[in-house]
């Protein structure tokens, strides 16, 4: 059941039933359950007597232990067998965003992220509503470094630099919102949700800057479906009739859908079929580590030097990289290489690095380090012109 509509069948039941004892300074003692204490304007939110505006106005400030004589430490119902929670489940505040539970953050974290019910006091854009005139961007909550408030939909809050302005679409806009952070706020490349994401966007070294959706459906909305998986049912909840059509977790779904995850090579005879293992957090048959295929009969008389005698055909090393290994996964050799000292593809004349730069001298310097990130990984085959220039990658 929603929470408004929870509250509505609730407030209902309450006007109903509610007799007219006041709220006193000096409540009585405390009560067992059915036994009306509070008048009925208490529970009607259009009403001055309504207990949110009265605790709210209430001189000197609202002094939680009266609440909590009847409905429990905890506010979890005590003797009046009423929990604060069963209306609005966030608050009071104080329990459920304890430290212990990693405050407002872990709160939300736990239950997938429920800010409607945050907005129904805190307002539809966050700002302070009719109910509580608490904004979220007050007292430099959430703000951007130059201190603009920015809503808690804002793509960098619950993962990426939360500082960095509210953030639009595509890079390097989008890049704020890439980990880290993570959405529990690791920010180790050794945790998945952190993994390798820098070393593939703009502040990579060897390669072109990926975009988010070669690996990933990006939203438009964080409520876009897809976006934040929530688990599905067990069958304990469901009761035995119940069997789940599929397994979805809490993890970030990866898809390779763009153009190098679908870059068709060898004359259409090798499509790269790219996929993640969340389990092992490696890549494989990736376009971009090595699965792809070259023809020597489809390169031009000169380039066909290069191919070893013996071969029909170039291939890169296919390699399966794991997204937390860091930069041993980004070696030279690792994508079109057969080891150290070999960087060559299978199928091409061996050469030391410092020869690259020879032939494929706009990509690489005489030292091996790229000179045009751009040029690398690209999809294209870079090769000066006394070699033919450059060629589509297929
Ligand atoms: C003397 C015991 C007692 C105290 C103190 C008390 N309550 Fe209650 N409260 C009850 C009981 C019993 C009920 C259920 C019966 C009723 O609605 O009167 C109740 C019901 C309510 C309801 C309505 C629930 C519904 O289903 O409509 C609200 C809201 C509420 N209390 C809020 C508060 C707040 C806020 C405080 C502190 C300022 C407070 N109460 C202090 C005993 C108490
Ligand atoms: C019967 C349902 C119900 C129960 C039980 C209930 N509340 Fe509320 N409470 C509401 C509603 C409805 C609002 C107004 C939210 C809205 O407008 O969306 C509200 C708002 C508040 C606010 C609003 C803050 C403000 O500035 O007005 C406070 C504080 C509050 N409740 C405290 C309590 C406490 C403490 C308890 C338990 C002792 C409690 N409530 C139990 C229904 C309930
Ligand atoms: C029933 C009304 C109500 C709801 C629902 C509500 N808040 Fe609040 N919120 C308040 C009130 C009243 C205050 C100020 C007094 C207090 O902190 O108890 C407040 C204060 C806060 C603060 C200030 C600091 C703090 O921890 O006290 C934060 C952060 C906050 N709310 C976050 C949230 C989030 C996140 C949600 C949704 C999960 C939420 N609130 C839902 C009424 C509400
Ligand atoms: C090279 C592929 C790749 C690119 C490009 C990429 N991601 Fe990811 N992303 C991943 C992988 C792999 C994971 C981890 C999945 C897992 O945890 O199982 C991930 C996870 C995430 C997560 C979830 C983090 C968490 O804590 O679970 C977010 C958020 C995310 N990516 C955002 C982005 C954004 C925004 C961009 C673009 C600026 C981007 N990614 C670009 C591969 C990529
Ligand atoms: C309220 C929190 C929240 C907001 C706001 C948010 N995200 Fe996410 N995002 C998540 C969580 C949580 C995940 C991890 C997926 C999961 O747990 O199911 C995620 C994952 C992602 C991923 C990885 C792919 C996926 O779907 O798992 C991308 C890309 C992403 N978010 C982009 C965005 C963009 C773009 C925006 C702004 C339009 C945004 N996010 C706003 C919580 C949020
Ligand atoms: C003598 C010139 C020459 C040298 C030196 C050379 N290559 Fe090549 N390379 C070529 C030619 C020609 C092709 C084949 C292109 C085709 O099929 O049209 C090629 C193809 C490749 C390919 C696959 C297609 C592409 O362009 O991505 C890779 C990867 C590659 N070379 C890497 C290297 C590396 C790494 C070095 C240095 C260790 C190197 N090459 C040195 C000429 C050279
Ligand atoms: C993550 C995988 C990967 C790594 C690591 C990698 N390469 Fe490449 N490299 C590629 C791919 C894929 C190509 C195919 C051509 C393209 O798309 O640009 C390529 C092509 C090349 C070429 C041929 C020129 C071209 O772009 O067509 C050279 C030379 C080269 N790489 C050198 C290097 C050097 C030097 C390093 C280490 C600094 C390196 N590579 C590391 C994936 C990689």
């Amino acid at each position: 059941m929603t929470m408004e509509k929870r509250l509505g069948i609730l407030l209902a039941g309450a006007l109903v039933a509610l007799s007219c004892s006041e709220l006193r300074k000096d409540l009585p003692a405390p009560v067992a359950p059915g036994v009306n204490v509070h008048d009925a304007a208490w529970s009607a939110p259009l009403n001055s007597g309504f207990h949110g505006r009265q605790l709210q106005a209430a001189q000197p400030a609202w002094n939680d232990q009266s609440c909590r004589v009847c409905h429990g430490g905890d506010y979890a119902g005590g003797t009046s067998g009423v929990a604060c929670f069963k209306c609005h489940a966030p608050y009071p505040h104080s329990v459920m965003f304890s430290i212990a539970t990693g405050r407002h953050q872990g709160y939300l974290r736990a239950g997938y992220f429920p800010l409607p019910a945050c907005q129904q006091c805190h307002g539809a854009s966050y700002t302070g509503g009719p109910v509580v005139a608490i904004s979220c961007e007050q007292s430099g909550c959430h703000v951007d470094a130059s201190g603009n408030g920015k809503s808690p939909e804002a793509c960098n809050t619950c993962h990426g630099t939360f500082s960095a302005a509210a953030n639009l679409t595509g890079l390097p806009l989008l890049l704020s919102a890439a980990p880290p952070g993570s959405v529990a706020g690791d920010t180790s490349a050794a945790s998945p949700g952190v993994g390798a994401h820098q070393k593939h966007l703009l502040t990579g070294t060897t390669g072109k800057s990926v975009k988010c959706q070669e690996c990933h459906v990006v939203p438009v909305s964080w409520t876009d479906p897809g976006h934040i998986l929530r688990p599905v049912m067990t069958m304990a909840q469901h009761g035995p009739s119940f069997s789940p059509r599929a397994t979805m977790t809490a993890v970030a779904s990866v898809f390779f859908r763009d153009t190098l995850a679908n870059l068709v090579t060898g004359n259409g005879s090798v499509a790269p079929h790219p996929a993640f293992d969340p389990g092992t957090t490696k890549c494989s048959n990736t376009y971009c580590h090595g699965n792809w295929l070259l023809r020597k009969t489809s390169a031009s008389s000169i380039a066909q030097l290069v191919y070893k005698d013996t071969a029909t055909v170039m291939v890169g090393a296919s390699a399966s990289p794991a997204w937390t290994a860091g930069s041993a996964e980004g070696q030279c050799y690792s994508c079109h290489g057969l080891g150290p000292d070999k960087y060559t593809p299978v199928g091409h004349e061996d050469y030391a690095l410092s020869a690259c730069a020879f032939c494929h001298g706009d990509v690489v310097d005489a030292n091996g380090n790229i000179l045009n990130r751009a040029k690398h990984m690209n999809g294209v085959i870079d090769l000066v012109s006394a070699f033919g220039g450059t060629r589509p990658m297929k």
